[in-house]
């Protein structure tokens, strides 16, 4: 179907398709009094060709081979292939391409097949499975640990189990993952986001409400994934000596990157720290997710957080792959060491030539844009020079805050980072960034 000249969508007046953030869509419609979804869906797909054909829909674009430090990328907006420096992908220690890693999953089909054909509490789970959870539980420093099919849905399951109700609040951070933001509606619990990375409003906020609760539940992420800024644990676990409550913290951005594991480990506060939770896409590069606890908790989740008991588990092999990177994290310290100094090094330029990167310090690597346009004409100009990294646009970031996010692995080359930033200083001055 010709999307423009639906005589639905003619109603909707969606101004500068061709450069409108495809996030205010949903807006304009309701501005207009549009909530039938078939017409809301048609305004979404209109946005989506227009940018398309100009070039600037910077989405669902994708490797010919792979996630790796560079390669074939296909333009989904009509921009064709080109080969390019890799930045959006999570894999930080590169082990999705490992030797060690790539044949344990392999031996592990050979073995177990693929697929688990159930959830765990229906008997999904292998001999692998259970050694994960033992070998997780000890690196996060705790007697238990569960696993989940996927970061996103263990903070679904495991927020939405242990807040049940309106006898229990949960208090999270303003810039908490999508995942648990969801886990938080679906609790039933009353909620409040506190000031991103403030503990005295965070003090505040249980000073006020936290009496009148049975249960409350702090939610904080230990490096947050928009801006690789790492939160204030120590002054957040300190205010558990003035309020009554769980802290959850979701490691998903720092598990793996140091050498005691976590970063709860390396501040020394996971003893304070009820719920230490990652993803298992990341450091591991495989899928999975883990919330590591006591034995009782673990007993809370199994039995009511749907995401555990109506989700099959995790294919053996990518069980295998989080096991064999556990391995070479062990084994070989050097490539923390290596993450770490190309960290530092594309940080320190990118603030020389004059980027806004943040207060960070972590391999996620935000280079603020603050203007909507802008970003959308420097990311298409950017994969046109070879380089693909993701748009962070609203609503994922307000409009003030939009930004392309970096994130290092360690096997991107010091020639690849040096390119990467020749290109964003040349279109950092042309798009007046710098
Ligand atoms: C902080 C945080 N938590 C949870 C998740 C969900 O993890 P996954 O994508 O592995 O399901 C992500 C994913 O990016 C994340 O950044």
């Amino acid at each position: 179907m010709d999307i423009d000249s639906s005589e639905d969508f003619q109603k909707i007046d969606v101004a500068n398709k061709a450069t409108r953030q495809i996030g205010l869509v949903r807006k304009d419609c309701l501005e207009q009094g549009i909530v039938d979804v078939e017409t809301v869906a048609e305004a979404y797909h209109a946005v989506k060709l227009d940018q398309a054909k100009t070039g600037i829909w910077c989405y669902d674009n994708f490797t010919e081979g792979g996630s790796n430090s560079s390669g074939l990328v296909r333009s989904s907006a009509h921009l064709g292939t080109k080969e390019c420096i890799i930045w959006p992908i999570n894999h930080y220690l590169a082990l999705n391409r490992h030797p060690k890693v790539v044949d344990a999953a392999i031996d592990a089909i050979r073995t177990f097949g693929t697929g688990c054909g159930t959830s765990a509490m229906s008997g999904g789970h292998s001999s692998l499975h259970k050694l994960a959870e033992k070998r997780l539980a000890d690196w996060m420093g705790k007697e238990e640990a569960i696993l989940f099919p996927t970061g996103y849905s263990a903070n679904v399951g495991a927020i939405s189990a242990l807040a049940k109700g309106p006898s229990c609040f949960i208090l999270f951070d303003r810039e908490c993952h999508a995942s648990i933001i969801d886990g938080v509606k679906l609790s039933g619990a009353k909620f409040l986001p506190f000031r991103h990375n403030d503990a005295d409003d965070l003090n505040r906020k249980l000073e006020k409400y936290a009496a009148s609760y049975e249960n409350v539940l702090v939610v904080v992420e230990s490096v947050y994934s928009m801006t690789g800024e790492e939160a204030c644990l120590r002054e957040i676990v300190d205010l558990k000596h003035r309020h009554n409550f769980l802290l959850f913290v979701d490691e998903a951005h720092s598990f793996g990157l140091h050498s005691d594991r976590t970063l709860c480990n390396k501040l020394g506060v996971t003893e304070n720290v009820d719920f230490v939770m990652t993803t298992l896409s990341k450091s591991t590069a495989s899928i999975g997710g883990v919330v590591a606890t006591t034995p009782a908790f673990k007993t809370l989740m199994q039995v009511e957080a749907n995401a555990y008991l109506f989700q099959a588990s995790i294919p053996p092999s990518d069980v295998a792959a989080i096991l064999a990177a556990m391995d070479v994290i062990e084994m070989e310290p050097q490539l923390l060491t290596s993450l770490w100094s190309k960290v530092g090094y594309m940080r320190g330029k990118l603030k020389g030539i004059g980027f806004d990167t943040g207060e960070g310090t972590s391999p996620i690597i935000p280079v603020f844009v603050r203007d909507s346009d802008t970003l959308l004409k420097m990311g298409q100009a950017m994969y046109e020079d070879g380089i693909f990294t993701t748009s962070v646009a609203y609503p994922v970031v307000k409009h003030s805050e939009v930004r392309f996010r970096f994130i290092l692995n360690e096997s991107h080359t010091y020639d690849q980072i040096d390119r990467t930033l020749d290109v964003m200083e040349k279109l950092g001055r042309k798009f007046g960034v710098i």
